[in-house]
């Protein structure tokens, strides 16, 4: 990504906003993980979309039609002996020409300089209530003003949410943006196909979660974009599950939901796939409804259908499938309304892909789901799930869990699946897993 394009992030952001305001936005901090150990610095993404900046202890503040320069960096100072230890820090009197911002200070002298940049605006957009601390430091540079009125100082009477304007912005992608969720999509699609190629009986789940980290660092992708869940059996009916401590046995599927990284931006994909390489008959009952969704529901990302074409469509196949097969009673129109098809499909069939694995972006405009735009990055990832604990069902379906989840970019016709080379048929799986020599 340029820093002309994080620079026309910015100016779209004042444009916005308009004179005689600010936006003050802190970057992300280090998290400490165990005494002396800290968590891999990841930096917020609002904060990353519009200034590209990938260090802690920031502040970026925007402030349109300053005479100065509109964008304004503090920052860490440069300290060789912190250096030595923990590596490179911009400063302040590099950083302007690193990043193209305007203006840099030392985050050591905000409280001097800031509410002299917020006195005398009238709205400050800020996102409140992420971070208590920060939130408190606001409203000292506030008060700072306030407690010079008598002396004509000018405190702003707003405070506006910035992540209204700001989200909205991050949820239409630029080319560059979909350049980048596109390679992260195929070098995660990569690890899917790795994991199915490795996979036997007698691993353990987070043997197949190794093989997909190596797959995505040796391909060029540093981090995941979430921990990878490696379910099998049992497990793969846990939505969130991450353990993935269990020995992987013949006879069971195992369910992979796993993405990287690249620049930031995720990846988030979902393959099922048998351990013996060959599905039951059962199995691949339950898969092809899955499959037969998701290809439905992805059929509905277009323009001008709205957020919730491609779950009504999942929905719809899910519900009808899973009577056919005895697992659920009534008519389709009454498992739908009733929504007796959640006891087996409880979650929705997708949200926004970008910066964040669940990116931001309203989903309701006015009170009617929004209608899909070009630009716009969504997953699709219907699932079937026949818990262990359904006592009521026959055994011989229990334990199955399934989900297909690829990443679908909305074009200015139809729409384009950015993680299609994940093979997901019953057939592409089969010939995948018996080619590979075990
Ligand atoms: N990997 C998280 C999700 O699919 O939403
Ligand atoms: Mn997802
Ligand atoms: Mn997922």
């Amino acid at each position: 990504m340029t820093n002309k394009e994080f620079a026309l992030r910015r100016s779209y952001l004042a444009e916005q906003m308009g004179e005689g305001t600010i936006a003050i936005l802190p970057s992300s901090s280090v998290k400490n993980r165990n005494r002396d150990v800290d968590h891999h610095f990841r930096q917020d993404s609002d904060f990353h979309y519009l200034t590209g900046f990938n260090e802690p202890e920031s502040v970026l503040v925007i402030i349109p039609g300053r005479k100065y320069g509109e964008t304004i960096l503090f920052c860490r100072e440069r300290d060789p002996s912190k250096e030595m230890w923990d590596g490179f820090i911009a400063g302040p009197d590099r950083v302007t020409d690193i990043l193209g911002v305007d203006d840099a200070f030392p985050i050591g002298d905000i409280d001097d300089i800031l509410p002299g940049m917020i006195e005398g605006t009238d709205k400050v957009y800020y996102s409140m209530g992420l971070d208590a601390q920060f939130d408190s430091q606001v409203m000292e540079w506030i008060n700072v003003i306030r407690s010079k009125v008598r002396s004509g100082a000018h405190p702003p009477g707003e405070f506006v949410a910035l992540e209204h304007a700001l989200h909205e912005l991050r949820l239409f992608k630029s080319a560059a943006e979909i350049k980048n969720m596109e390679r992260s999509a195929e070098i995660a699609a990569q690890g899917h196909i790795k994991a199915m190629e490795v996979c036997r009986a007698g691993l353990f789940e987070y043997h197949l979660e190794s093989s997909i980290i190596h797959s995505f660092m040796n391909a060029g992708s540093r981090f995941v974009a979430y921990p990878s869940i490696v379910g099998s059996g049992d497990n793969g009916c846990t939505l969130h599950y991450i353990d993935n401590h269990s020995e992987l046995k013949n006879g069971d599927l195992v369910l992979i939901d796993a993405g990287c990284e690249v620049e930031c931006y995720a990846s988030d994909i979902t393959r099922t796939f048998p351990v013996s390489g060959k599905f039951s008959k059962e199995q691949a009952a339950l898969y092809q409804i899955v499959l037969d969704a998701q290809l439905a529901a992805i059929a509905e990302v277009k323009p001008g259908n709205h957020w919730n074409h491609p779950h009504e469509a999942a929905v719809k196949i899910i519900a009808n499938g899973l009577i056919e097969l005895g697992l659920l009673s009534g008519s389709l129109e009454d498992a739908i309304k009733n929504e007796t098809y959640k006891k087996f499909y409880m979650h929705r069939t997708g949200h926004w892909l970008g910066l964040d694995v669940h990116d931001v972006g309203e989903y309701k405009v006015d009170g009617e789901w929004r209608l899909l735009e070009s630009g716009m990055v969504l997953t699709v990832e219907p699932g079937i799930y026949i818990s262990p604990t359904c006592t009521d069902v026959p055994k011989k379906w229990r334990g199955i869990g399934i989900r297909i989840e690829d990443d679908v970019v909305v074009t200015k016709t139809s729409n384009k699946v950015l993680s299609k080379s994940a093979p997901k048929t019953i057939d592409e799986i089969e010939s995948l897993m018996a080619r590979s020599c075990k």
